[in-house]
């Protein structure tokens, strides 16, 4: 496994690669690897010739400069792991190489990017449509791999390929879990002992309200997420909704959408995590 940090390295590198006809798998990261990210990788590697691994914390995808720095940065033990799973380039480039100047793009990502994270997060979607872009024309991926954890980013992320055109199939892996259901994710490092005790209510209180969801309405479902994590103490929502697994609109009836979505944001003491679950569509 090579580490390469400049973008001129890697962009011939690669052209060697694509002139041998290897295809090129790219699993975009901002490291503090988990099996989430390992998860990408073993699917990358089944359906390239080469994986690249980019490690990178795009500061453009952070509205909140506490929540950048608190990041965690564990780069060492990252690339350990990926020799490991098998990787086969990792790109792990500086802020100035990334952005020798500011990036002052504003991409139109429509609908999709308007709702809950975009809500949330002001500026957050545009950031990391810079960032995928800018690795995107880099490593001139055949398929690029995002987990599902991040589903509204998926989303974000089709519409941007579509609107520049980019040569490149978007695939997608499920949420890995810990055996108590949380969902993986690197801020969970950053959770007390007591936080981490009480996080995987939330996952499990995603999946008792699926079990709810039988001949309920979509607002008595969304109340009875809601009003359950609110109750634990230590947990705060900050939304829930349930929305179209495509067009990420809110739905207000289940038959509006063949694949509705609860997606969560909630704070856990002073640590925000994400979740999301595929309700089967209902018929009331
Ligand atoms: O999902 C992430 O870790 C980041 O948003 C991504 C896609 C690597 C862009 O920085």
């Amino acid at each position: 496994m090579k580490t390469i940090q400049s973008i001129q390295a890697l962009k011939s590198l690669l052209d060697t690669l694509r002139k041998e006809r290897k295809t090129i798998g790219l699993v975009p990261t901002m490291g503090a690897l988990h099996p989430g990210h390992l998860s990408l990788v073993k699917q990358s590697r089944a359906e390239n010739d080469v994986t690249v691994v980019s490690i990178f914390v795009n500061p453009t995808q952070f509205n909140n400069q506490q929540d950048l720095q608190t990041y965690p940065r564990t780069l060492e033990a990252d690339c350990r792991l990926l020799e490991a799973a098998g990787c086969d380039l990792v790109f792990a480039p500086s802020e100035t190489e990334m952005y020798p100047e500011k990036d002052i793009r504003v991409f139109d990502l429509g609908a999709v990017a308007k709702v809950m994270e975009g809500k949330f997060r002001p500026g957050h979607f545009n950031g990391v449509a810079q960032v995928v872009s800018k690795l995107f024309y880099i490593v001139e991926p055949d398929r690029a791999y995002f987990g599902e954890k991040d589903f509204q980013q998926i989303a974000v992320i089709r519409r941007m390929v579509q609107l520049l055109n980019l040569p490149v199939e978007i695939r997608t892996c499920p949420i890995i879990r810990e055996k108590d259901g949380l969902a993986l994710s690197s801020r969970n490092t950053r959770l007390t002992a007591g936080q981490r005790q009480i996080a995987p209510r939330i996952a499990a209180t995603l999946k008792e309200s699926v079990t709810f969801a039988k001949g309920k309405s979509v607002k008595e479902v969304i109340d009875f997420v809601v009003d359950t994590l609110n109750r634990q103490p230590g947990l705060e929502v900050e939304y829930y909704e349930i929305v179209d697994g495509s067009t990420l609109q809110p739905i207000e009836k289940w038959e509006e959408s063949t694949e509705p979505v609860g997606c969560i944001a909630i704070y856990c003491g002073d640590v925000r995590l994400i979740d999301n679950i595929k309700y089967k569509r209902i018929t009331t």
